[in-house]
């Protein structure tokens, strides 16, 4: 038996959908355990390439089960269209198993994020505005809809009277918009509730079951350190927890049956949204990264703001989530540049910085200072070994892990499985 969290260490889109899927082929199960369709993963299989947000990306190997943790808030009728989606595509979806305690999205987060957003002006957070922040605040006010709700129809039609009742106070007073009617929302959701109900269970149950048999069980990510609502660059983060303590209550598997963490990290930085970036790139370094990298986002087609790798956030992403392994991904993006920088500390006031602070207005403040290492001008798209790799780009590599303090289990050269570089398995024997 054995366990691995798979987490990002920058601001999201690290390449965790691509890291899961390739260890997935050795787990018995895949779980995701905070977030919800503000993720967008990008997986290609062979000449396939698919988009998941809510579905764990194990389900694209077959046989395994996809269990959508009690951490994760659930839109249905997003989670419907995505089964379709994938059903249409040939994959076989019978293995997700979806918590009954986890909350669920209703029309009214999604319509409250995006006049929420709205009414910050020139402070928006850039939210991917699928409810998420407005669906955590009623699970943290203890006025949540959970998935297991859903299964009763009178029992949802009692939850959601009590729920619009002060939902509308504000939609109507606060924001002058038009009111929600219990009618109107089951309409929206019933079609969704008739498909999904028969994937909605005690996950935490079926998890302890499969850990206690031996079996290899994988914690998937969604979002990154940087985001983290305790960790990152508050308040410009999502509202749960994507760094791996999260893994054990967003699953309800103890800490104790955690056996590894791996944090996946691009050879560069890139963010979505609003909020500080010390080693953002605005030039034309920056801008060959975003093409080369296609890096515009899957969730919302926002072009991601793109930069230098910044070995500060890895050394403080690898302490906050007791990372084991480095899976450093996307480094062909960087092949056809003459020399790649690495921010390895920041100046702040004059003095060098060694650590991320907490604090945002000092972040803001931070200049990066870099290191420089040469160039590998070569195409890396093929290589299969770690000695298929040139020495200029091993050594960048190996001078992020020494710096992040992590062992490197894997370099990636492109988005396909067979373009990875496995240094080591996810599951090793305990
Ligand atoms: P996630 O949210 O962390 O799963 O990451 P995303 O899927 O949002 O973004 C990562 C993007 O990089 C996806 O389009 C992947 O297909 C792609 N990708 C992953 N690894 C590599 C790599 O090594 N090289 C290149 N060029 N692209 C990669
Ligand atoms: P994956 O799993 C990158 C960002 C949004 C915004 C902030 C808050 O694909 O790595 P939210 O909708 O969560 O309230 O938005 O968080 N964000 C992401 N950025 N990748 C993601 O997920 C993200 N999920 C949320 O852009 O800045
Ligand atoms: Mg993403």
């Amino acid at each position: 038996m054995a366990t691995c969290v798979v987490v990002g260490s920058q601001w999201g889109d690290e390449g965790k959908g691509k890291i899961t899927d390739l260890f997935a082929e050795q787990a018995d199960v895949v779980a995701r355990f905070q977030g919800g369709a503000n993720a967008g993963h990008t997986v290609v299989v062979g000449e396939k390439k698919y988009k998941l947000h809510l579905v764990p990306s194990g389900i694209l190997s077959p046989g395994k089960l996809a269990v959508i943790g009690n951490g994760v808030v659930v839109d249905p009728v997003q989670l419907n269209d995505e089964l379709e989606y994938l059903k249409e595509a040939g994959i076989d979806v019978r293995g997700l198993r979806i918590s009954n305690r986890a909350h669920a999205i209703m029309p009214y987060h999604r319509l409250l994020d995006r006049l929420e957003e709205e009414s910050r002006g020139a402070g928006k957070i850039g939210t991917t505005g699928r409810g998420i922040g407005p669906a955590y605040v009623d699970k943290a006010a203890r006025s949540g809809i959970r998935m297991g709700d859903l299964l009763d129809r009178d029992r949802l039609a009692q939850r959601l009277d009590v729920a619009l009742a002060s939902k509308n106070r504000v939609i109507e007073r606060v924001y002058g918009y038009a009111p929600l009617t219990v009618e109107e929302v089951m309409l929206e959701i019933e079609e969704s509730i008739q498909v999904l109900r028969q994937y909605i269970t005690d996950t935490a149950g079926l998890l302890m079951d499969a850990i206690e048999a031996g079996k290899n069980v994988l914690f998937e990510g969604a979002q990154g350190t940087l985001l983290d609502v305790d960790f990152g660059t508050y308040p410009f983060v999502t509202s749960s927890n994507p760094t791996a303590g999260a893994a054990t209550v967003g699953t309800g598997v103890g800490p104790r049956h955690i056996d590894k963490v791996v944090g996946v990290a691009k050879a560069y930085s890139t963010r979505v949204g609003e909020g500080p970036f010390p080693s953002e790139l605005t030039n034309a370094v920056g801008e060959t990264i975003r093409q080369r990298g296609n890096e515009y986002g899957t969730t919302t087609g926002r072009p991601r703001r793109c930069g230098w790798l910044d070995a500060v956030i890895l050394r403080y992403s690898a302490r906050v989530n007791g990372m084991d392994g480095l899976a450093l991904n996307c480094i062909d993006v960087l092949d056809t540049l003459e020399d790649v920088k690495i921010c390895v500390a920041y100046e702040y006031n004059g003095k060098r910085l060694e650590t991320f602070p907490a604090d945002l207005d000092e972040l803001a403040k931070c200049r990066p200072i870099y290191e420089t290492l040469p160039g590998w001008q070569t195409d890396l798209t093929k290589a299969k070994t770690l000695d298929d790799l040139p020495e200029a780009a091993k050594r960048y590599a190996h001078r992020i892990a020494e710096l992040a303090n992590c062992r490197l289990v894997s370099i990636s050269v492109g988005p396909r499985r067979d373009q990875t570089i496995v240094l080591e398995p996810p599951f090793a024997e305990q």
